[in-house]
């Protein structure tokens, strides 16, 4: 088939699927799909919830349409999911989204169609999971009447220098015949290149490993910055030191939210529960990390008692979302530290200018009070603390104040 013959659907327009669907949009006729009704509407109107893409980027993908219902997705031959995979509380993973998907393109597949999934799975999960549902859904036989690859996403929203057209795009095919179908659809818009994995379980586990590489590194990073805490020690001078030699790694200590670097790892500890193998490491690195939030509202509140001796106190935390330039307050750990301040009776106030308005958070300002905290919390490196300077920032505190700047922007 010519490829640009291909109809291709995305299914769930989210950080991940809203950029392939506008690059794919703009060669390919391409179908958009989410189940959450509002972001269609929206989307329709050009407009982008999670604030990655202007309106008029949105419209420059000539080919891509939005819609609403599974049924208009009939006459595609290529799907692509992009559903979240989120963990349950008990930090096992929740396969409803992909499952639901599957279900519905099963129930819509034709002959000679390809399956590509992008979400972020554990290793074996496409093939034990997803490709039983879609044969039982569309009476279909696998690698006879439809075709399946795994091909994982690697963007890092908020950064403006690594996105989905210039990284190098990992893909993965059923058999030969798929791979060099994927590969050729990829390659058409991804500059960077396309690396062929040589099966989907190896696709899979290398975009799961790549998250849990990270948070094990940032794991000994607030591993180190507890020593030398303890030590009276200056953790960013002692890595600033090491950072001069050519094969040191450069982590910083913090906070580590979201629904990737946090949730990933679980989906593999989850495989290594089936195959009976205990992993120390991964297991130790989620620890670590997750209790960080709670180290550093500790070691705040240490500095407030003795500074303050007044019980409660005016504070302010700047940022809210899980991580810098970017609106996703997804499992954001800075929740937690506000939540450890408030239960002490403090008054926080929080500031963050790339959340929208009407998200559920309490004392949550748009306009700052000049002379007011006596402390401020910069929880986020948000692009826009580091314009306001430290000085501008230092004029909403009180005289007496103190300013933890737990990312070390100043
Ligand atoms: N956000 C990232 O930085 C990033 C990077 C790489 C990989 N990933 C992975 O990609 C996947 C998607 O993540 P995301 O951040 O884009 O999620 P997201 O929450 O931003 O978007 C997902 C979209 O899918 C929709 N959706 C949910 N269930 C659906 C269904 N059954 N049918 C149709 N639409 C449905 C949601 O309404 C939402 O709009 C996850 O597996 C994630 O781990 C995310």
């Amino acid at each position: 088939m010519n490829l640009k013959n291909n109809k291709i659907a995305i299914i769930g327009l989210g950080y991940v699927g809203l950029p392939l669907a506008i690059e794919f949009g703009k060669k390919y006729e391409t179908f958009g799909y989410d189940i959450d009704q509002n972001r269609i509407k929206y989307l329709k109107k050009g407009l982008d919830k999670t604030k990655e893409f202007k309106k008029n980027y949105i419209s420059s993908s000539k080919k891509l349409i939005f819609v609403n219902k599974i049924k208009q997705l009939e006459n595609c031959n290529i799907f692509i999911v992009t559903v979240p995979t989120p963990i349950f509380k008990n930090n096992t993973p929740d396969l409803r989204n992909i499952i639901d998907a599957t279900k519905k393109i099963g129930s819509i597949l034709k002959k000679n169609s390809m399956v590509i999934y992008e979400s972020t799975v554990y290793p074996g999960l496409t093939e034990e999971i997803c490709i039983p549902i879609l044969e039982k859904f569309s009476n279909l036989k696998s690698n006879k009447d439809f075709y399946y690859g795994y091909s994982p996403e690697r963007i890092n929203p908020g950064d403006k220098s690594h996105q989905l057209t210039n990284i190098k795009k990992i893909v993965s095919g059923s058999n030969n015949f798929s791979s060099k179908k994927i590969k050729e659809i990829y390659k058409s818009i991804i500059k960077a290149g396309i690396h062929m994995a040589p099966s989907i379980k190896v696709a899979e586990a290398a975009k799961v490993i790549e998250n849990i590489q990270r948070d094990i590194n940032v794991a000994f990073a607030n591993e180190l910055f507890k020593i030398f805490e303890k030590m009276k020690l200056n953790t960013y001078d002692v890595l600033k030191a090491a950072n001069t030699k050519w094969n040191f790694l450069d982590f910083k200590p913090g906070l580590v939210g979201g629904h990737c670097i946090g949730v990933d790892p679980y989906y593999l500890l989850h495989k290594c529960k089936q195959i009976k193998f205990t992993s120390k490491i991964i297991t130790a690195g989620r620890k670590v990390n997750d209790e960080m939030s709670y180290y550093y509202a500790n070691l705040i509140n240490k500095k407030i008692k003795e500074k303050f001796k007044k019980k409660k106190i005016k504070m302010l935390v700047m940022g809210y979302t899980f991580k810098e330039n970017c609106s996703d307050t997804r499992n954001t750990k800075v929740s937690e530290i506000i939540k450890y301040f408030k239960k002490r009776k403090h008054k926080v106030h929080i500031y963050d200018p790339w959340v929208e308005k009407n998200e559920k958070i309490s004392n949550f300002q748009k306009k700052l009070k000049k002379n007011y905290y006596d402390c401020i919390i910069i929880a986020v490196k948000h692009e826009k603390f580091i314009e306001m300077g430290k000085n501008k920032i230092l004029q909403y505190c009180r005289k007496k104040n103190i300013l933890f700047d737990l990312k070390k922007i100043f």
